[in-house]
């Protein structure tokens, strides 16, 4: 039998060096026992970070909603695979059985193929979270389609981007979306959009919050009447192992998004596996996780991981502040929910509205809390251990990438002793390393360095869709051999890591990633600016927020810094989305730079962060002047 279900730390030791000291028959053991195969592999594992390039199961052909449906019918199937919460509390909550998820996903999947969609075509799916999200996402997978989830928050030019740089024919969307005492509209936004993406032939539209909007012939159609058309029966396409299963874009610290192409049978058993273990998931447990399905953690962590288990997944469609701030609690206690996983940010804005939300609710049914997105300071760490798990629920904090897969350090729970602001130790499989300043490993414990992984893991991201070398750049350049994941983390005395946080230009703002670049050039877009640089700054909710310093061209100078601002942000707003908006904008005569024009961020960063003791030597700048004057202006 292999260790599917590790329960003790002396077997998470066990089972560590096993895959480490054999990988492939491991993985192999894992795939074997515990998932459905219409043919097994020729080859477990086969890689070269030099090109790079990583195969697992090849051969293989599966499909990965056979996994995560069929299999449960005989066993499963009254089982409530999805519970759906709206966002509105009197709007009763949708329980969504195995059977009955079944015949969702095949009507929806038939319905995208009479519209022309087919195995290996790109589907951009942008829908608020209800339950036709996670549908359209099995849907695809169901006929071989590569779904791109655009997160429903993003603006028309952002989301018009991800359509175009994979090519989407088909936009699934809604006529709207409910955001606590909010409506958005989110066809609007689309048919935006759509001005620049000839290649979508096809728009569906779910109906959700009963607006009147526009449907442009020929290419827009209501879900729902297709949907009760179609067939319920859909033979699932036979996918190989490594055929493209999704594209989740993520921030680069330059550039434009990158297209992160998982593959389907690595990405199945590896977020299948984790998801058992890191949480302790038995039935009939009830796990909620709150993040989006437009993120990775909802990917693998809300549809994938916990569907290939058999397990009940909550799919909550509202905001953690709306009625009010006891809405986490009241869900909690209404749906019994045993595992519940959340942002720090998230945690971070509940402390504060303090524990009397929390005292009207039983949460006894909490076995496990779970944490991802950013470092959890070690505040929120405690109210989140003392107020919510009442010191009985251990914490999972785990570390992970999109371009991971799967969570790949965190403590398992009841397993691992946990630690504040720890991830504690590496999942099964994962080998990771810490890199000094000179590129070399760092051996042993109580060091700090550039969090490497020098071993391939089933769910890696294969490659940037369409762009092959900037992942190899990105990811396999800074280190010889090893994929360099932009974390810097510290390893204790007793070789636990703690992520210290992003050592590129990429900012964590409320769990989201962002990249300087993009912003930077939306700013240099405004007519009177002539420069900008975006540094990060610890905020107290968001962990971090964004501080922009702008020069303005000599035109700018005369206007009003006020409206300046509003319409820097407004621009910000339009071409990325409200996330990346800045909490702080300084207007400076220049930006520190090095002799070869390059700007010092690091100097501006302290600056933010009000910390101007010690900015190093800044006489070897190119113009060591405009410190000074930054400083000055940021008082
Ligand atoms: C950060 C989210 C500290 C990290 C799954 C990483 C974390 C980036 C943690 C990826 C954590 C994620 N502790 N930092 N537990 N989890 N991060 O792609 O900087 O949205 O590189 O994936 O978030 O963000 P992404």
């Amino acid at each position: 039998m292999s260790n599917y279900h590790i329960k003790h730390l002396e077997e998470y030791y066990q089972v560590y060096r096993k895959s480490v000291r054999n990988p492939s028959a491991f993985w192999e053991e894992i795939a074997e026992e515990h998932f459905m195969w219409r043919k097994k592999w020729d080859n477990v594992l086969s890689w070269d970070f030099s090109k790079p390039e990583v195969k697992w199961f090849e051969g293989a052909k599966l499909n990965i909603t056979e996994n995560c449906i069929d299999r449960h019918l005989f066993t499963r199937g009254d089982k409530t695979a999805i519970i759906f919460e709206p966002n509105n509390p009197d709007e009763e909550a949708l329980h969504i059985s195995y059977k009955e998820l079944h015949k969702r996903v095949c009507k929806f999947a038939n319905v995208l193929k009479q519209n022309n969609i087919k195995k290996g075509d790109r589907v951009c799916i942008y829908l608020p979270m209800i339950p036709e999200l996670a549908i359209a996402v099995l849907a695809c997978a169901r006929i071989g389609a590569i779904h791109s989830v655009v997160f429903a928050g993003f603006s028309s030019s952002a989301l018009a981007a991800r359509i175009n740089d994979c090519d989407c024919k088909m936009v699934i969307t809604s006529d709207g979306s409910y955001r606590g005492a909010k409506t958005l509209d989110l066809k609007s936004i689309v048919d935006e959009a759509l001005k620049s993406c000839s290649g979508v032939e096809t728009v569906l539209v779910a109906k959700r919050i009963n607006t009147e909007i526009n449907m442009v012939e020929n290419r827009d159609k209501w879900l729902q009447p297709l949907l009760e058309e179609a067939s319920t029966d859909c033979e699932p396409e036979i996918m190989d192992a490594e055929d493209p299963l999704f594209i989740l874009y993520t921030s680069g610290s330059t550039g434009t998004p990158k297209g992160m192409v998982h593959s389907t049978a690595g990405y199945m058993v590896y977020s299948a596996y984790t998801f058992k273990n890191v949480f302790q998931y038995r039935e009939p447990d009830v796990y909620w996780c709150t993040a989006d399905i437009g993120w990775i953690t909802g990917h693998s962590y809300i549809v994938y991981g916990p569907l290939c288990n058999g397990a009940t997944t909550v799919m909550f469609e509202g905001v953690p502040n709306y009625p009010n701030f006891s809405r986490f609690w009241e869900i909690v206690e209404k749906h019994k929910v045993n595992q519940f996983y959340t942002a720090p940010t998230a945690i971070r804005a509940l402390a504060k509205e303090g524990v009397s939300h929390l005292e009207k609710h039983d949460l006894s049914s909490l076995k496990v809390l779970g944490t991802v997105g950013e470092p959890i300071n070690e505040e929120a760490w405690h109210w989140y251990d003392d107020n919510v798990g009442k010191k009985k629920a251990p914490i999972v904090d785990t570390w992970w990438q999109t371009e991971t897969g799967g969570i790949m350090i965190t403590p398992l729970a009841f397993c691992t002793p946990t630690k504040p602001t720890y991830a504690t130790l590496p999942f099964i499989g994962i080998q990771p390393a810490l890199m000094d300043a000179d590129g070399n490993e760092l051996i042993g414990n109580q060091v700090n360095g550039n969090l490497c992984i020098k071993f391939p893991w089933p769910s890696m991201a294969r490659t940037i869709w369409g762009n092959h070398q900037r992942y190899k750049d990105t990811y396999f350049s800074a280190y010889e051999n090893k994929y360099f994941t932009g974390d810097g983390a510290l390893r204790d005395e007793v070789g636990y890591y703690r992520i210290t946080g992003r050592v590129d230009d990429v900012i964590i703002v409320s769990g989201h990633n962002l990249g300087t670049a993009p912003i930077e050039d939306t700013i240099n877009e405004h007519p009177a600016v002539a420069e900008s640089a975006i540094v990060g700054f610890p905020h107290e909710i968001k962990g971090n927020a964004l501080y922009g310093y702008i020069t303005l061209k000599d035109t700018g100078e005369s206007r009003n810094q006020d409206n300046l601002r509003k319409e820097i942000n407004q621009l910000i707003t339009d071409q990325i989305g409200p996330i990346a908006k800045l909490d702080k904008m300084q207007f400076t005569q220049g930006l520190p730079k090095t002799r070869s024009g390059k700007i010092m961020r690091r100097i501006l960063r302290k600056i933010a962060e009000g910390d101007t003791s010690n900015l190093g030597d800044t006489s070897t700048l190119l113009n060591p002047e405009v410190v000074e004057s930054i400083i000055e202006g940021a008082k």
